[in-house]
Parts: C-alpha cells; sequence; structure tokens
C-alpha cells in the first residue's frame, strides 16, 4: 500500500491559533484526507513547539511555569484543530519525553559523526525570532524589522554545528532531486543561498534551562530550531522503532510557509546528512495569507491592537463599526466558522489562496466565495435535485442515464481533480469539481425536468443529477467533510464519502438508484454581501 507522510510546522505556543495557521493546517488536512481516499497509508502530524527563552518569560509573566503554561496554550491548537475537522494522526508536543529522547540521540549521533563543535558566539538576538540577526537585517537602533523591538547583544560559549561542512553535498543533492523543493522559484531561492555561502550555526544555550539538555554537556540545552526540525522524525519512531522510522523516511511532504524555507530547506536537510539519514523527500513552500497587506500575526494584531488604543482610548471602545485593528484581532478560526460554518471556512481557504501564492484575507471574499459557490451552485443543486426528485419520482431517487453528457463530463473533472492533488493544488481541484456541479445545474435549466410528466426521461435526468452529486460529494469531501457526509446521506447512500476508494469509485454509474432522497433544509443559506 502506498504511503503518504504529510506535516505541518509546529506552531509556536506563544501565540493564539489564527486563520494563518488553520490556511496551513488545513492545507495539510485535505491532502491527508485526499490520499486516505487514494487507499493510502497515511500519517499526518502537527504540533506545538514549545521551547525557548520566549515561552518561559511568557509563562513567568502569566504567573505560571513552562510545563503548566504549555500544557494549556498547546491545548488551544489541538481545540481549534478539533473544530476545524482536522485529521491529524498524531499531536507532537517539543516538551514530551519521546521528543527529548529523540532530539538527544539525533544530535548524540551528529557529535559522534564529528559535525558538532565548541565556540564563542557574540551577535544581535531577536527574543520575538528566537534567532540572532544579522545588522543587514536590523532597522536603526538594532530593532528588529519583524517585532518593532530592541535586539539584544549576546555572548555566548556554546556549540555550533559545522553547516558550512555541507554547502557542497546540499548542492549536489538539489541539483540530483529537482523535486525536493516545490515550487520551483522556492527550489531556486534555497539553491541560491546555499552557493551563496554557508556560515556555522550555534546550537545550544546556557541562558534557559527550558529545552532539550545536551547529552554530553547538561549546563546546555539545544537552540529551539535546532530541537524543532526534529519533531519530524520523533513522531516516527526515530531511535526508538527503527523500523517503523524507516517505514516513513525520507518519503515526507513538509509543507511549510516561506519564511522557513533556510530552516527546512539548509538546516534540516543539512542536520540529516550529518545525522547518517536521508534528507526530507520533499518541502512545499507554501505563501501567506494578508490582511490589508500584511501578514497576520500576533505582533500584527498586538500591533494593530496598540494603535487602535493609542488612537481612541481603551480597547472595547475602539471602533463598535468594525475599524480594522479590531476586525483583526476577531480573526481566530473560532469566530470565523461561528459566523460561516466549518466547511464553508476550509473551502474558502483551500480554493481563494492557491498553495505557494500570497493570498488577500476579508470577510468580503470569503462571502463573495461562500454565496457563489455555496449558496447559488451546490446547495442550490442538492436542494432543486431533492425538490425534484419528490415530486417527480415519490422521494426515490432513480438510477443514472448511461448515457448523460454529464458521464464524459465527470470522467475530465475526475482526471482534472486527481491530476491537481497530486501537483498540490487544491485550489484546481476544487475548481474543476465545481465545473461538474455548474454543468449539473445547467442539464437541469436546459432540460427543465420540473415541467415534464414523470417517465423514464425524467428520472434519466435526475438520476443523473444524483450520480453527479455523488461524484461532488467525494471529490469535495478532502475540503467539506461534513456537508460531503451530509450530502451523501440526502442522497440515500450508505456510509460515508470519505470510506470509498478513488478513482475506482468516481466511475459513472455508481449511485444504485432507488434509494430515498431527503430534501433537508437549506447547507447553505444565502448570506447578504
Ligand atoms: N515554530 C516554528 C516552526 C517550527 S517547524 C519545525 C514556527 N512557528 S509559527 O507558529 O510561527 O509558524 C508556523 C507556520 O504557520 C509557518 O509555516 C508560517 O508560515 C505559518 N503561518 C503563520 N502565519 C501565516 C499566515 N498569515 N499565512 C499563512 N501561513 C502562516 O515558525
Amino acid at each position: 500500500m502506498p504511503r503518504f507522510y504529510v506535516t505541518t510546522p509546529i506552531y509556536y505556543v506563544n501565540d493564539v491559533p489564527h486563520v494563518g495557521h488553520a490556511y496551513a493546517t488545513v492545507n495539510a488536512d485535505a491532502l491527508a484526507r485526499w490520499h486516505r481516499l487514494l487507499g493510502d497509508d497515511v500519517f499526518f502530524l502537527t504540533g506545538t513547539d514549545e521551547h525557548g527563552v520566549k515561552v518561559a518569560q511568557s509563562a513567568e509573566e502569566h504567573g505560571s511555569d513552562p510545563p503548566a503554561w504549555t500544557e494549556r496554550t498547546s491545548g488551544r491548537f489541538v481545540d481549534a484543530w478539533k473544530a476545524l475537522e482536522v485529521s491529524n494522526d498524531d499531536f507532537i508536543r517539543t516538551s514530551e519525553p519521546r521528543h527529548h529522547r529523540a532530539v538527544q540521540a539525533f544530535l548524540q549521533r551528529i557529535y559522534d559523526n564529528g559535525f558538532i563543535e565548541t565556540g564563542t558566539y557574540s551577535g544581535w538576538y531577536c527574543v520575538g525570532c528566537e534567532a540572532y540577526k544579522d545588522e543587514s537585517e536590523l532597522l536603526e537602533g538594532h530593532v528588529c524589522a519583524e517585532h518593532h523591538r530592541p535586539a539584544q547583544w549576546l555572548e555566548e560559549e556554546n556549540y555550533f554545528f559545522k553547516l558550512s561542512a555541507f554547502q557542497d553535498r546540499l548542492v549536489e543533492w538539489y541539483e540530483s532531486n529537482p523535486e525536493a523543493v516545490r515550487p520551483e522559484g522556492k527550489r531556486n531561492e534555497a539553491l541560491a543561498f546555499i552557493k551563496g555561502g554557508l556560515h556555522d550555526i550555534s546550537i545550544t544555550r546556557t541562558s534557559t534551562r527550558w529545552g532539550v539538555e545536551v547529552p554530553w554537556d547538561p549546563a546546555h540545552v539545544f537552540y529551539v530550531w535546532y530541537d524543532a526540525l526534529v519533531n519530524y522524525i520523533t513522531a516516527i519512531g526515530f531511535g526508538e522503532d527503527e523500523a517503523r522510522f524507516e517505514g516513513w523516511w525520507p518519503a515526507v511532504h513538509h509543507l511549510i510557509g516561506k519564511e522557513i524555507l533556510r530552516f527546512h530547506c539548509v538546516w534540516w536537510p543539512a542536520m540529516c546528512m550529518a545525522a547518517g539519514i536521508e534528507p526530507p523527500a520533499h518541502v512545499f513552500v507554501h505563501g501567506w495569507l494578508l490582511v490589508g497587506g500584511s501578514r497576520l500575526s500576533k505582533t500584527r494584531i498586538r500591533q494593530a491592537a496598540e494603535a487602535a488604543e493609542a488612537a481612541v482610548g481603551p480597547a472595547g471602545d475602539a471602533g463598535e463599526g468594525g475599524g480594522k485593528p479590531v476586525k483583526l484581532t476577531e480573526i481566530t478560526p473560532a469566530a470565523l466558522t461561528d459566523d460561516f460554518g466549518v466547511d464553508a471556512i476550509r473551502y474558502h481557504l483551500l480554493r481563494d489562496t492557491p498553495l505557494g501564492t500570497d493570498g488577500e484575507f476579508s470577510y468580503e471574499g470569503i462571502t463573495a466565495r461562500y454565496n457563489a459557490d455555496l449558496a447559488n451552485n451546490l446547495g442550490n443543486l442538492v436542494s432543486r435535485v431533492a425538490t425534484v426528485v419528490g415530486s417527480k419520482c415519490g422521494g426515490v431517487g432513480p438510477a443514472p442515464d448511461a448515457a448523460s453528457r454529464l458521464g464524459p463530463e465527470s470522467a475530465a473533472v475526475v482526471a482534472r481533480a486527481v491530476a491537481a492533488w497530486d501537483r498540490l493544488a487544491p485550489h484546481e481541484a476544487l475548481e474543476a469539481t465545481w465545473h461538474l456541479i455548474r454543468e449539473t445545474n445547467a442539464e437541469l435549466e436546459a432540460t427543465e425536468p420540473w415541467k415534464a410528466d414523470p417517465g423514464p426521461v425524467v428520472d434519466g435526468v435526475l438520476g443523473s443529477a444524483l450520480e453527479a452529486l455523488r461524484i461532488v460529494a467525494v471529490l469535495a469531501s478532502p475540503a467539506m467533510p461534513g456537508v460531503c457526509g451530509e450530502i451523501w446521506r440526502r442522497l440515500g447512500l450508505p456510509g460515508r464519502p470519505d470510506e470509498v476508494v478513488v478513482p475506482e469509485a468516481l466511475a459513472w454509474g455508481g449511485y444504485p438508484g432507488g434509494m430515498p432522497v431527503e430534501k433537508g433544509a437549506p447547507l447553505f443559506p444565502r448570506r447578504r454581501a
């Protein structure tokens, strides 16, 4: 059975889950769900990144300690993903003992292989980024451009990873694995960075105890990024269950945002090489969801809230009428799903921002997509077909017409959708699926079964529309598992649309006929624009 291992980055617990995180996680989830439909053995991993100075500080600020604080903050991600029907097979927390053991085993190997040595590090460190910054990356007064806070000058005696030793091997590896980083522009970016020259990196800290202890020198803990990347192999049994590890590695698909490309496409493969394992086979780099042109992040939300407060007084009075900063703070996945429903938000995230590009996030955008694709097209088709089956066929769904023009349309759509998922292009797979919905609506409008007398012609038209809906329910299920399950049930079909195997189950003619069709309430009531 083919295997599909997909990961999201692990999220910093200092952030509250926002719609940008949801974008990344829902895309990984849809890919995992698609591969389960293909019959693959799937392992889908997400989790939280919990170590480092910033988290320890935050625990203290909240009158807590790091274990209790991360238990709570990590739980916010667990809850957010549950509410969004994310089907992860595991949720890794870097504070877990299994992760500490894996990091220690992995890094001990790198140390034994001679790729870690001592040195003194000095530089400008931004606690917000948890990273040393080059002078060129800082604004005047050594202020971090991302966090708008001054960086601190730090000097540390610590351990260095000999990243520079891997420059040639990395270039060679990327040249012989052209598909390792996608889209191609991002692969070129990684290669250019490597060819530009690699410096050794400082990988341990003595400034905090909240981390994974360095096994050969317990006064140090590993630097957060160095520990976080290892999560991808912890969860599949590295160091503890070799057979399991080898079953999943290196054929992984890491889905990452564009700002963490260097960590994943330069450091991580080099770390793997240093430890004597294969680098990850696939890294797919996606863009950002933007609000008014800026990336959505806690820092931005806080800045916006502070700016609003400074302008109009304490929060709460700050723009009842929906001023922009107030809107930003509302963009949690929960606020959106309460408003539009889980399926509609998932659909919007997958349909409107192709993986690989940036996308603008707005309520107007969600509403427009909701009305056009969900209320007017899919919702309308479901209720129209069920109504006419009620009036012309006594509520019993007829079998499809083998010669319907929707048969070849559907075959072409299935082929496009399969190819699009394979290219990690959920937006195209959904676009293809909606073509079938539109064609089915058009076919009903052309034949007007509601005006005709009951009989074989009407049966053929309605049976074909039901069959198209059956196929749509399967194709759209990775995006909208809940609603597709409901459509399936209303068509009178047993089981669930995500229990079938594609593409076999999508051959024209699968709707058996003779099933009770239920009208039900509108799936997507139209919203005011
Ligand atoms: N903890 C590190 C990752 C370690 S992985 C070994 C981290 N965490 S993060 O919480 O800041 O970001 C996690 C992911 O969320 C990144 O891939 C990032 O691109 C993504 N997103 C955060 N904001 C986003 C948007 N506004 N839009 C899309 N994705 C965004 O980095």
